[in-house]
C-alpha cells in the first residue's frame, strides 16, 4: 500500500528537502505552507496552511481526507526564529512565535488524530537544540521550542494506547534560509549542511519501524552557536 505523509512547512528550507527525500522513498506527500512552491511531482500536494489558525488547519486536513484518512508519517517542521534582546523584542514579535512554534503544532496533532494509523504512525517533529539548551537573544524561540516539546511530551503519554512512534530532533544550527532574515553574526560555515541535516533525517525515516528516537540531538562539530 502507498504511504502517505504529511509535512508543515514545505515551501523552504528543511521542509522542502524533507518533501523532496520523502516522494523519493515513494510516499504521497501532503505539504502545508503560505507560500507553497513551485515542486511538482505526481505524488506531492501543496496544500495552503497558515498553522496558526484553526480554520486553515482544518481545511488543510479537509483536503488530506479526499484522497485518505490514513497518515503513516507526520513531520512537524513549520516554524520560525527571530533574534532580538529581549528590552527590545515587541510582545507582538513574542506572541508570533507561540503561535507558528507552539499553538501551531497543537492544532496539528488536533487535526492529525483521526488520521493516525494504530501501532503504525511516525512523528517526527523539527525542534531544535533551542527546546532543551538556552541562548541568549532568541528568547521567544526557546520559549516556543520548550514549550512545543512539552506539548509533544504531554500527548506521547495521552496517546499511548495509539502505540505511536514519536522521534524529537533536536538539531543545532543548520544553513537554511531561516537564516537570511535575521541578519545575525554567526558563520554559516559553522552551521550543518542542509545535507548533513538529511543525513540524520534519512537515517531516522528509513529506520526499521520497531524504533523510535525520543531525543535525538546533533549539531556542527564547532559546537553551540553563541
Ligand atoms: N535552520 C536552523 O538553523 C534550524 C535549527 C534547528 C531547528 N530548526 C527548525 O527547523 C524548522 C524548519 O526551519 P528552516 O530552517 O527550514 O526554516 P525556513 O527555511 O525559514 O522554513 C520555515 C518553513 O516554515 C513555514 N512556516 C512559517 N510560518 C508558517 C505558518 N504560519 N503556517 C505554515 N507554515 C509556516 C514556512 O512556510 P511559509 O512561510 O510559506 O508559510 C517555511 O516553509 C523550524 O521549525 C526550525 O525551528 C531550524
Amino acid at each position: 500500500m502507498e504511504k502517505c505523509a504529511i509535512i508543515t512547512g514545505s515551501s523552504s528550507g528543511l521542509g522542502l528537502e524533507i518533501t523532496k527525500s520523502l516522494l523519493n522513498l515513494g510516499y504521497k506527500v501532503f505539504g502545508g505552507s503560505r507560500s507553497g512552491t513551485d515542486l511538482e511531482h505526481s505524488n506531492f500536494y501543496d496544500v495552503e496552511l497558515d498553522i496558526t489558525s484553526p480554520e486553515s488547519v482544518e481545511e488543510f486536513f479537509e483536503t488530506i481526507r479526499e484522497f485518505t484518512d490514513k497518515v503513516h508519517l507526520c513531520v512537524n517542521n513549520a516554524g520560525i526564529c527571530e533574534m532580538s534582546p529581549l528590552s527590545e523584542m515587541t510582545p507582538e514579535l513574542f506572541e508570533q512565535h507561540l503561535a507558528i512554534n507552539t499553538t501551531g503544532p497543537f492544532l496539528l496533532f488536533q487535526g492529525l488524530e483521526s488520521f493516525v494509523i494504530e501501532n503504525e504512525t511516525h512523528i517526527i517533529s523539527i525542534l531544535s537544540t533551542a527546546a532543551h539548551y538556552g541562548y541568549p537573544n532568541v528568547a521567544a524561540y526557546n520559549a516556543s521550542k520548550f514549550g512545543q516539546l512539552g506539548l509533544i511530551e504531554s500527548l506521547k503519554k495521552e496517546w499511548k494506547d495509539y502505540k505511536l512512534r514519536f522521534t524529537n530532533l533536536f538539531p543545532g544550527a543548520i544553513d537554511t534560509p531561516l537564516w537570511d532574515k535575521m541578519g545575525s553574526k554567526f558563520s554559516r560555515a559553522k552551521m550543518l549542511k542542509t545535507e548533513e541535516f538529511m543525513a540524520v533525517f534519512n537515517f531516522v525515516v528509513t529506520a526499521p519501524p520497531s524504533i523510535q528516537f525520543p531525543g535525538l540531538t546533533f549539531l556542527h562539530k564547532e559546537g553551540y552557536l553563541e
